[in-house]
C-alpha cells in the first residue's frame, strides 16, 4: 500500500502522529456529511427506509471488519454506553471477581468497577512486572494466570491506549472459555488498524469508539454483542428497536418483540441521518484498505524510527505484544521530555503525552517525511 494522504484534507506542514487521539476526516466522509446535511434541508425527501438502510449497511461493514454477523452489531453513542449495555446483563459468580488491567481507559475502568460494586465481586487489576524494561509478555502472563473459576468477567482493551501493548486475545479468550468467564474487549485502539476476529477470540462483547482507527465521527461507537446476550435487556426502550418499526403508520400497535439479536441494543435515534452516512463511508474505506494491509504499512513506515531508537539503546516489545500503529517511546534518560515536548510542538509534530509515555501513533495518511522529521527532532533534543 502507498501513502493515502490524498484521501484526506490534512495540512501539508503538519506531522500528525496522533491517530490514537482522533483520526482526521476522510474526504469521502466529509462529502457524505455535506450531502446528508443538504438532504436534511427538506424532510419531504426523507423516507422511512432512510431510518433503517444506512444503519443496516454500517452494521454489515463493521461485521465484516471483525468477522461477525451483522445481526450481532449494535450502534451505540460511546464506549461507556456499550459497556453498560452488556454489563447490566451479566450476573456475578458467588465470591467471584472481575479482571482488568492497570491504567485501563477510564470508561472501561469505571464501568467494571461499578459492576463489581453492584454485584459483590472483587475487582482485580493486573500490573506488568515492575522491574522489567519490556512488559508485554509478563503482563499478558500475569493476566492469564489470574483468570480462574472465580472469574466472572475479564474487561480489557485489545491494545493499551497509553503504550500500545497488545493483549493476546486468543489465549485470554481460551482461558475465559475454560472457566466460564465473559470476555469484554475495548477495541477502540486496535480495530481498523489490526486484524480482529471476535469468533476466534471467543469475545462476548467488543466495544469500539469510531473516531480513531475506524475514521468515523464523534458520538458514534459500534458494539459486537454475542448471542450470550440474546435474552438480555437493553438500557432503554427505543421505538426503532421493535419488530415492524419501519411501518410508521402502525407504531402504536406496541409490538412486544424486539428486533432480533443485537439490534435491541441500538441506541435510540441510531439512524442518525448525518453521522451514519459518514461512518458508512469510513468503514467501506477500511474494508477496501484491509486492516492487515494497514498494519503492514505502519510497520514499514516506522522502521527508520525503530532502527534509530535501537541504536540509542531503546528496547522494543516482541512483535506479538507490539502495535505498529501505536506505541510509546521509552527514550534514554538524558533526553529532557519537557524540552522534547516543546521541540515537537515547534516543529508541528503532533503526538500525545499519556502518563509518563510519549505516545506516537501512525496510520495510512502518514509518510516517510513525518517519521524522518520526528527522528530529526529527537536527535536535536539529545
Ligand atoms: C481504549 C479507549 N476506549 C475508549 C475511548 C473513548 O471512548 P468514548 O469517547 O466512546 O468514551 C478511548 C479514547 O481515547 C480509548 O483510548
Amino acid at each position: 500500500m502507498k501513502c493515502q494522504k490524498h484521501l484526506f484534507n490534512l495540512k501539508e506542514n503538519i506531522h500528525y502522529l496522533n491517530c490514537a487521539y482522533k483520526a482526521p476526516l476522510l474526504k469521502s466522509c466529509e462529502e457524505a456529511c455535506i450531502k446528508a446535511l443538504i438532504k436534511d434541508r427538506n424532510p419531504s425527501d426523507i423516507i422511512p427506509d432512510d431510518f433503517f438502510n444506512v444503519t443496516k449497511e454500517v452494521r454489515g461493514y463493521f461485521a465484516e471488519i471483525i468477522n461477525s454477523s451483522p445481526n450481532n452489531i449494535a450502534i451505540i453513542p460511546s464506549t461507556s454506553y456499550g459497556f453498560s449495555s452488556v454489563l447490566n446483563n451479566i450476573e456475578g459468580k458467588k465470591n467471584g471477581n472481575a479482571i482488568t488491567i492497570q491504567d485501563e481507559f477510564p470508561s472501561g475502568y469505571f464501568s467494571i468497577k461499578r459492576w463489581c460494586d453492584e454485584n459483590s465481586n472483587e475487582l482485580l487489576i493486573i500490573n506488568p512486572d515492575q522491574d522489567q524494561k519490556l512488559i508485554g509478555e509478563n503482563w499478558n502472563d500475569n493476566l492469564i494466570n489470574q483468570i480462574n473459576q472465580q472469574t466472572s468477567i475479564v474487561l480489557i482493551s485489545s491494545v493499551h491506549w497509553m503504550n500500545g501493548i497488545r493483549f493476546d486475545l486468543e489465549k485470554i479468550g481460551q482461558k475465559c472459555k475454560e472457566v466460564g468467564a465473559k470476555l469484554i474487549v475495548d477495541g477502540t485502539q486496535s480495530v481498523g488498524a489490526q486484524k480482529m476476529d471476535v469468533n476466534k477470540y471467543n469475545i462476548s462483547a467488543l466495544i469500539c469508539a469510531s473516531y480513531k482507527w475506524l475514521f468515523g465521527p464523534n458520538s458514534v461507537a459500534l458494539a459486537y454483542i454475542s448471542d450470550d446476550f440474546e435474552q438480555g435487556k437493553p438500557l432503554e426502550e427505543s421505538w426503532m428497536n421493535r419488530v415492524n418499526s419501519n411501518n410508521f403508520s402502525a407504531l402504536t400497535n406496541y409490538e412486544d418483540t424486539y428486533q432480533p439479536n443485537a439490534a435491541k441494543y441500538n441506541v435510540g435515534e441510531s439512524s442518525n441521518l448525518i453521522l451514519m452516512p459518514m461512518l458508512r463511508e469510513s468503514l467501506k474505506q477500511i474494508i477496501k484498505w484491509n486492516p492487515t494491509e494497514i498494519e503492514t504499512y505502519c510497520k514499514t513506515l516506522i522502521q527508520p524510527l525503530v532502527i534509530y531508537l535501537e541504536s540509542l539503546g531503546v528496547a522494543f516489545e516482541k512483535e506479538k505484544y507490539f502495535s505498529n500503529h501505536l506505541f510509546a517511546l521509552q527514550l534514554p534518560v538524558h533526553i529532557d521530555m519537557d524540552l522534547l515536548k516543546n521541540n515537537l510542538i515547534k516543529n508541528n509534530i503532533f503526538t500525545s503525552i499519556r502518563g509518563s509515555y510519549l505516545r506516537v501513533s501512525v496510520n495510512v495518511f502518514n509518510d516517510e517525511k513525518d517519521i524522518l522529521k520526528l527522528i530529526k527532532v529527537i536527535r536535536q533534543t539529545s
